[in-house]
């Protein structure tokens, strides 16, 4: 971000006024952040888990910005919305977003399943290059309880939203992965006077030294290409090159996004799916990210200046000033990865950003979906169906895989919009946009 926005700042100088109206406002919550906290308190209510916290949306300003997408698609010589859609996988940290978040369905052209750059689709060369060959990766699923290091094989022991890390179980058992799920095997210490989310960075760094390759994910991920090796996804990242500088990889962040500005809470990438290599340079952006708050301790963040532009009531944060919310607020490590690592000069060249769902994370995503605890809008995507959902992928997934390694079409995928809950009243709203339309997503 320090590039970018003080490019931005040059560009578009804070005007005094803009100044003297925010110190009138100071004391008024910003209704966006206000919105999303309130979100992520509901969400606590009913949370199982502490890493279950997802992006942020405002629903109404969402509406808006479609029916505007809308309008332009019908009438839009002018502005040709194919510059849109993406011709490759990767992205790089910015502050910038899609209002509307995208993917908005599998057939969203620009993004996910519907864009064919998006679709992970690595040779059948390659899978059989890896079968032979495997690599050292290790699937890693964090958690706070004890209980979760013992994943059953029988779904019924799950609960139904994290019947993923049964699928991911699987997953690592057919094509020979290592796989842990639970909480680290050392104690973290730093944790205590932390969110609970803050688990993961710490995982990551114990297990990195034990495996070549990490692939960390969240417990509402899934994998839905199955047959698919995962080695190929590491290649594409560049993170099996040995003269390549990448050894981190993540997904830009689905929403959290306020007229095409990311979110200073969220950041611009999530960690719900985090791919490491293992490297001392690795070891240090692991380290950077899980100790920034207690590296933050006592460091006054010099406030940075709030461009004209500026769509939200809270000042830009950087560095410290954003890692140190984190800590008990939402989006906790998140936001510290991205402070601390993707947008930090020491580590930002070394990390892979995916578009979301190009082809990891979001729920409309082409091999690992995410499927998060907020929503844009129920017409695209319902998070009330979460569970019936996950549970109809995890069969979906587990039949793809009874058939040997090598054998079946590899390719074959188990689609979100296949697994939805059944008899929706005609006039229901969920899904409406995303599976139970036959139209496009807005352009
Ligand atoms: C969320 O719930 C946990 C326990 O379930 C509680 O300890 C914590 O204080 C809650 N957080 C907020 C912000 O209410
Ligand atoms: C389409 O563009 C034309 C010419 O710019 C304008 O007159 C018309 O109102 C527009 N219609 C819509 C639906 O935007
Ligand atoms: C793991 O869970 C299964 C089924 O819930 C149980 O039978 C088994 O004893 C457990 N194993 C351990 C080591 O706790
Ligand atoms: C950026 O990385 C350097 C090198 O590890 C570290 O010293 C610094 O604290 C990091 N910055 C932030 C904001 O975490």
């Amino acid at each position: 971000m320090a590039h970018l926005l003080g490019v931005l700042l040059l560009v578009v100088p804070s005007s005094p006024s803009a100044l003297l109206l925010r110190d009138g406002l100071h004391e008024d919550p910003d209704p966006w952040v206000q919105n999303c906290e309130d979100q992520e308190l509901a969400r606590n209510a009913s949370r199982r888990d502490e890493l279950d916290y997802g992006p942020c949306f405002d629903e109404e300003e969402v509406k808006i910005a479609m029916r505007g997408a809308q309008f332009v698609g019908r009438n839009s010589s002018s502005k040709d919305p194919s510059s849109k859609i993406a011709t490759s996988m990767f992205t790089e940290v910015d502050i910038l977003c899609d209002t509307i978040p995208r993917p908005l369905s599998d057939r969203d052209e620009r993004l996910g399943a519907g864009n064919p750059a998006c679709r992970y689709e690595p040779s059948e060369e390659d899978l059989r290059h890896y079968a032979e060959k495997p690599a050292d990766i290790a699937i890693v699923i964090p958690s706070n309880y004890d209980k979760d290091s013992n994943v059953s094989d029988d779904p019924s022991d799950h609960y139904p939203l994290f019947l993923g890390v049964l699928t991911w179980k699987k997953y690592a058992r057919y094509h020979g992965y290592a796989f842990y799920s639970g909480p680290p095997a050392k104690s973290c210490p730093e944790l205590e006077g932390r969110h609970p989310a803050w688990t993961k960075p710490c995982m990551a760094m114990g297990l990195i030294k034990k495996h070549k390759y990490l692939i960390m994910v969240d417990r509402d991920t899934t994998v839905i290409k199955p047959r698919l090796r995962l080695e190929p996804l590491f290649a594409m990242a560049g993170l099996m090159d040995k003269h390549a500088k990448k050894v981190l990889a993540v997904a830009e962040e689905w929403g959290s996004c306020k007229k095409g500005v990311r979110s200073p809470l969220s950041g611009d990438v999530n960690t719900g799916i985090v791919l490491v290599k293992q490297s001392p340079a690795a070891e240090e952006a692991l380290a950077s990210w899980f100790y920034g708050p207690t590296w933050c301790k006592g460091v006054t963040a010099e406030p940075i200046a709030r461009p004209g532009w500026w769509p939200f009531q809270g000042e830009p944060c950087q560095g410290c000033s954003c890692i140190t919310r984190g800590i008990y607020k939402w989006s906790f490590d998140q936001i510290g990865f991205y402070a601390s690592v993707a947008d930090n000069n020491t580590f930002r060249s070394m990390v892979t950003v995916f578009r979301p769902g190009c082809p990891i994370n979001s729920p409309f995503a082409d091999f690992i979906p995410h499927l998060v605890s907020g929503t844009p809008t129920k017409a695209a995507y319902d998070v009330n169906h979460r569970e019936v959902i996950s549970t109809n992928l995890h069969a979906c997934n587990s039949k793809l895989m009874d058939s040997k390694p090598g054998q079946g079409n590899p390719y074959e995928r188990c689609s979100i919009c296949d697994a939805l809950p059944e008899g929706f009243h005609p006039h229901s709203d969920s899904w409406s946009l995303s599976c139970r339309s036959h139209s496009r997503a807005p352009r």
